[in-house]
């Protein structure tokens, strides 16, 4: 109905699932007798015309693959010169009726920008740190937290054989989720994220506590983004094109700090992109596969402005720019369930 030519994007850090989402689209679109054409390395790929055509011979066996057969980067447009304007005047000369943009809160908040401005998107929930609003949960989420689980379930039995506070820093920008939710299913007996702040000595003190009572060793859980009071300060760090500060270093930090305050041998992890590379959990296949074919579905019925969303167990779409209005963090509810198993 109107739709000939869809293009599909895969932008920011890659997550689990990008490529059951691309195969979907694909599929579907060939299904409806409508060509695809993939932009390489997210809006970098618009920026420059960057172009692949996309069959179903290309997408067949990449179900199971981690990563992104497009490509991925942080670029964005509206921090170049003339990108919005650029943007648009590419998405005309290649010929495209709808862009379908696989992303996070930056990929999308410049998807949600764009279609105000009157290109016709579609956008597509991806995120490890499951920080998206609208959607009950994000594709890739699920591996990054099996993942982290089993990272969690091994270093439990080397900290007690070593008699060890083990710290695990866990990604997670703004978001505890994946510490969150791996530390309960890893039963991590400290977790520390970016919604709730704990002075320092608190934890100390936990885990003091905990090897006086036995067992003597513990598994501190960290997000990447979590806010420790009464420490040292952090250094200032580098930022991305979309203005995030790159994290990383408090699980070290706060490994010397209980060192030095319990006296207790005590190491750091940092999982890093362990959590965002490899084959996605039949879940997150399952759930960028049912994004993928709805997406595309509203391509061909010509409906635009929309993100598609997990709802219960329905896949609804959604005004884009509800996603992209504010983040969705850990709850109340949550994280005192979490914190009846703390140490
Ligand atoms: O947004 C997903 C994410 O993996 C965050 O958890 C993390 O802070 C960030 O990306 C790291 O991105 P990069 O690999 O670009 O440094």
């Amino acid at each position: 109905m109107g739709t000939k030519r869809i293009g599909i994007l895969t932008g920011g850090g890659d997550c689990p699932g990008l490529n059951a989402v691309i195969r979907a689209v694909v599929m579907r679109a060939a299904a409806g007798d409508t060509e695809v054409v993939g932009l390489r390395r997210g809006w970098r790929g618009l920026l420059d015309r960057d172009s692949l055509p996309l069959d179903t011979e290309r997408v067949r066996t990449i179900l199971p693959l981690g990563g992104t057969i497009l490509g991925t980067s942080r670029t964005n447009p509206s921090r170049e010169k003339d990108g919005m304007e650029r943007s648009r005047a590419s998405f005309k000369d290649l010929g495209l009726s709808v862009l379908i943009a696989v992303g996070g809160e930056d990929t999308l908040g410049v998807a949600a920008r764009l279609s105000d401005e009157g290109m016709p998107l579609i956008g597509v929930p991806k995120t490890i740190d499951n920080d998206l609003q609208g959607t009950d949960v994000t594709f890739g989420f699920d591996t990054s937290v099996q993942i982290a689980s089993d990272a969690l379930d091994r270093l439990h039995t080397t900290a007690c054989s070593h008699e060890r506070t083990l710290v695990v820093e866990i990604m997670g920008r703004h978001a505890g989720w994946i510490t969150l939710m791996a530390g309960l299913s890893g039963s991590a007996d400290v977790i520390l994220i970016p919604e709730y702040p704990v002075d320092i000595e608190s934890v100390v003190q936990r885990i003091k506590r905990r090897y006086e009572r036995g067992p003597r060793y513990a598994i501190v859980a960290v997000s990447e983004g979590a806010k420790l009071t009464g420490g040292e300060a952090k250094k200032a760090k580098a930022l991305d094109a979309f203005g995030h500060v790159r994290l990383g270093g408090v699980g070290e930090q706060l490994a010397a700090e209980i060192g030095r305050r319990t006296g207790f041998e005590t190491r750091s992890v940092t999982l890093g992109h362990l959590q965002r590379g490899g084959t996605p959990t039949a879940f997150d296949r399952i759930l960028g596969t049912r994004f993928g074919v709805r997406a595309c579905e509203l391509a061909l019925e010509g409906r635009t402005g929309l993100m598609v969303a997990l709802r219960g167990t329905k896949i609804v779409p959604i005004p884009i720019q509800e996603a992209v209005a504010s983040l969705k963090t850990v709850d109340d509810d949550l994280y005192k369930l979490a914190a009846t198993f703390f140490s």
